[in-house]
């Protein structure tokens, strides 16, 4: 851990926890195509954002330094477990976590099921990277502490600031490929504004989450691998018992409202007397999942609501990490 700024007693004491992606990637001069991602550490990503020192004592912690599509759950494990361990102390106020864009919606998630905290836990990234004219990184990280350091963030779980705006871990999802407004949480809304160093709340998740929440990743050193099959017309079955072969519970990015093929189902079916939990998202990632009469008669099938196939995945991984029980992890995610 290394202080970044020279202490100010008035101000909050806040933690970057730095992953890497685009917010740390170099490139050439000016361009915001073909550069690195993950390539400059804490110090030099925090001394890019003017003011800093005017909103928070920053202290950062290098986690990691990759592209977040290289982020593992072992990071997922160090990180809430890192911030489980700090947010203990007194003159900890709040988190910071800098990540990829690719993936920080499932790392956003992860946290806010396993960080046993109500200290605000914020999740950042930058589409540019720092090297480019107009690099988003420094107003977002800056936007980032300020609500990490607000009395108004404790109590929503794991958020993401973007582009301005203040969304749930549980319902943001990246929505852009390329543009710097890239995070949104489509009908769910946002939870609100940052504008400036000043949050404006609107909404708040009644999901369980944080200290809420039934999971804790305390002493684990790997989890469940819960794979996900993604549906498409003449989609090969055979994925479904590759799968099944390999991993503790399967997720279906399925068709519609979680659907998928007759010899899907069949090999679905199969998996049922191997007690292998099948749940039904949907690659549409708007819209709600519920119990398909046809479908769900198979004790294995279990549907996945309101969460896209990647957040089916984590909550899955979790509910594994409890119970085997068909109609305990059904319950977890009508709950969740
Ligand atoms: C990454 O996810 O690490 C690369 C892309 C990005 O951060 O925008």
């Amino acid at each position: 851990m290394i202080q970044i700024n020279p202490k100010n007693s008035e101000l909050k004491n806040i933690i970057i926890l730095a992953t890497g992606g685009t917010i740390a990637g170099t490139g050439e001069e000016g361009k915001t195509t073909n550069y690195t991602a993950g390539n400059i550490d804490i110090e030099v990503l925090v001394s890019s954002v003017r003011n800093l020192d005017k909103i928070a004592n920053i202290y950062g912690e290098q986690i990691a330094n990759v592209d977040s599509n290289d982020i593992t759950m072992n990071h997922w494990l160090t990180l809430a477990n890192r911030i489980n361990e700090l947010s203990k102390q007194d003159d900890v106020d709040g988190f910071v976590i800098t990540h990829g864009t690719d993936t920080l919606e499932e790392t956003a998630y992860f946290l806010d099921l396993t960080v046993k905290t109500d200290k605000p836990v914020v999740l950042t990234g930058a589409m540019r990277p720092s090297t480019a004219t107009s690099a988003d990184g420094p107003l977002n990280l800056y936007q980032s502490v300020a609500l990490a350091a607000s009395d108004l963030s404790r109590g929503h779980g794991a958020m993401v600031v973007f582009s301005d705006g203040i969304y749930s871990g549980r319902n943001v999802q990246k929505i852009n490929t390329f543009k710097t407004n890239a995070f949104n949480s489509i009908e769910f809304g946002c939870l609100g504004y940052m504008r400036d160093n000043i949050p404006f709340f609107f909404n708040k998740s009644i999901k369980p989450h944080t200290i809420y929440s039934q999971f804790d990743v305390t002493g684990l050193t790997e989890l469940p691998k819960v794979s996900i099959a993604y549906f498409h017309i003449d989609a090969d079955p055979s994925i479904i018992d590759y799968f099944a072969q390999n991993s503790e519970g399967i997720v279906i990015a399925g068709a519609g409202s979680g659907t998928f093929s007759s010899n899907w189902l069949e090999e679905i079916r199969n998996l049922e007397t191997k007690g292998i939990p099948v749940v039904r998202s949907s690659r549409i990632g708007n819209g709600i999942i519920l119990t398909d009469s046809t479908i769900d008669k198979y004790s294995n099938c279990i549907p996945s609501y309101t969460l896209s196939p990647p957040k089916s995945r984590i909550l899955l991984t979790l509910a594994l990490t409890k119970t085997k029980d068909y109609s305990e992890i059904k319950r977890i995610f009508a709950e969740y």
